[in-house]
C-alpha cells in the first residue's frame, strides 16, 4: 500500500539533505486534494511560496489559478507541489543535485495521490517526469502516456508574465487540460 501524504511529511522532517536547507525559511511540500485525479508539479518555490509554505501563492500563482478556470478546475480540487520543495535563493534553477535529493519525496506524492492527469509546469517538472532532455518548448500541448498516468507538459505560468505571447499558449493547453480531465474521467467512469 502506498503512503499516506502525512508518512510522506513526516518522513521528510525537518530536511537538511540539501544546502537550501541553510536560506529556505519554510518547506514547502504541497497542498491541495491529496484523492485528486489532477496533479501539477511546478519548479521550486519562490519568495511569497517560501514564507507562505505554499505552492504558487505569489504571482505565477494567481495567473495559475484563473488558467485553472480555463480548464474548469478549482485550486481546491486539484493537488500541487513543485520539484524542489525549498526556495533557491535569488530563485535559481534547480541544480541536479538538488533535484537528486528532493525529488524521493515528490515521487512518493504521486504514488500516494495516483493522479489520472500529471501536468508538469515548465521544463524542469516536464524534464524530471518524462525522464527526457528535450526542451519544453517541444513538449507542452502533447499528451504523453507514462504508466497509469497521462502527463500533460505546459508553459510555467511565470513565462507567460516575462513574455505575454506565451498567454494564449498557456490558454489552449489549459482548455486542452479541461478536454483531457474530462475525457479521462469518462473512460474510467469517474464523475
Ligand atoms: N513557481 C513554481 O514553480 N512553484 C511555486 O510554488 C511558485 C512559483
Amino acid at each position: 500500500m502506498s503512503k499516506t501524504l502525512q508518512d510522506i511529511r513526516e518522513e521528510l522532517g525537518e530536511c537538511r539533505r540539501c544546502e537550501l536547507c541553510e536560506t529556505r525559511t519554510t518547506i514547502v511540500f504541497g497542498v491541495g486534494n491529496p484523492t485528486t485525479q489532477v496533479m501539477f508539479i511546478g519548479e521550486a518555490p519562490g519568495k511569497q511560496e517560501d514564507l507562505g509554505a505554499e505552492p504558487f501563492i505569489g504571482a505565477a500563482g494567481k495567473l495559475l489559478n484563473e488558467l485553472l478556470g480555463i480548464a474548469g478546475l478549482k485550486r481546491s480540487e486539484v493537488y500541487i507541489a513543485n520539484v524542489l520543495k525549498c526556495r533557491p535563493p535569488h530563485n535559481a534553477d534547480p541544480l541536479p543535485h538538488q533535484i537528486e535529493a528532493c525529488t524521493p519525496f515528490l515521487r512518493e506524492q504521486v504514488r500516494s495521490i495516483s493522479p489520472v492527469v500529471l501536468v508538469t509546469l515548465g521544463r524542469f517538472a516536464t524534464q524530471f517526469i518524462l525522464r527526457t532532455d528535450q526542451g519544453i518548448s517541444q513538449l507542452r500541448g502533447r499528451i504523453q502516456i507514462t504508466g497509469r498516468f497521462s502527463v500533460l507538459p505546459i508553459y510555467h505560468p511565470a513565462a507567460a508574465i516575462y513574455d505575454r505571447a506565451k498567454l494564449p499558449v498557456l490558454e489552449q493547453d489549459f482548455a486542452l487540460l479541461g478536454a483531457l480531465v474530462a475525457k479521462r474521467r469518462e473512460e474510467l467512469g469517474l464523475s
